[in-house]
């Protein structure tokens, strides 16, 4: 190579070194921006985008809980008997989209426990279609502390598929306890971690900790029914099952239990 090739080589190389460096250079900017608003936005996008996923699943999956959720609020027309009230007060903690509104008998007033806002309108658009059920109010808020529902206050509280995500369950059950009147009724229904050793339960362990952070805190090995027989209630009833009917792909929430527990 003459001279004036290899000077003109130096400096090609410099040239690219120096292109090289501000591409770097950008490239650690754009990330550096990328990451300081995700940390910035998430927060804030998560809840509404939550929301809104949560309601499209609830619509297209509600079907699946039809039979379990008949089930178990048809005790509510015997819990208006034993109560002697024609009116329930129910107040229902995650109400989330307000699916549990068809199954509560006309006359109800309920009072829709729900810390993400952005459920709301989902809710009141639910609500809408079941005008013999009257939401009483909208709390936004913690069940593990229901500062805004005073003693023995509801005739029932109802709870579908929220244990799983409280921070605190045996606080949730607690609460639930200070707030049902005397003979008020608690009614649940969860997913819960499969009892058996098999494939899905050893699932089970192996996605919790990425359904834990990626839905909401949502947990897929608590056992709720061991926290329920210790909360204090004087009669706990509850049924273990296996959802045959919802689609395979959600094998690992499968396993379930309902039932209602009395004050
Ligand atoms: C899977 S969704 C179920 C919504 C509704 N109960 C249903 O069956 O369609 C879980 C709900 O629990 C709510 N949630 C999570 N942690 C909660 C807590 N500590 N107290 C009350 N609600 C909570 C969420 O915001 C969400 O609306």
């Amino acid at each position: 190579m003459s001279d004036i090739d290899c000077s003109l080589y130096q400096k090609c190389k410099e040239l690219a070194g120096e292109l090289d460096a501000c591409t770097m250079l950008m490239y650690i900017i754009l990330v550096a921006v990328v990451i300081l608003l995700a940390y910035i936005y998430i927060p804030k996008v998560y809840p509404v985008f939550f929301a809104m996923m949560c309601t499209y699943c609830n619509n297209k999956f509600a079907h699946y809980a039809v039979d379990a959720k008949e089930e178990l609020f048809s005790d509510m027309s015997e819990l208006r008997e034993s109560l002697k009230t024609e009116n329930l007060t129910i107040l229902e903690i995650g109400a989330g989209s307000g699916t549990n509104f068809k199954y509560f008998p006309s006359g109800s007033s309920v009072i829709a426990l729900e810390p993400n806002p952005h459920f709301q309108k989902y809710l009141k658009r639910n609500a809408s279609a079941f005008p013999g059920v009257e939401i009483k109010q909208i709390v936004t808020d913690w069940a593990e502390k229901m500062t805004q529902i005073g003693d023995n206050s509801v005739h029932a509280v109802v709870c579908t598929v929220v244990l799983c995500s409280v921070k605190d369950v045996d606080a949730v059950l607690s609460e639930t306890l200070r707030v049902l009147k005397p003979g008020g009724r608690f009614y649940y229904l969860e997913h819960i971690y499969c009892e058996e050793e098999c494939f899905t339960q050893r699932m089970q362990r192996l996605i919790n900790p990425i359904q834990v952070r990626f839905s909401d805190n949502c947990h897929l090995t608590r056992t709720v029914a061991d926290n329920i027989d210790s909360a204090g209630f004087s009669e706990v009833q509850y049924r273990k099952f296996w959802a045959r009917k919802m689609p395979r792909a959600l094998f690992i929430m499968k396993s379930q239990m309902l039932g209602t527990a009395t004050k």
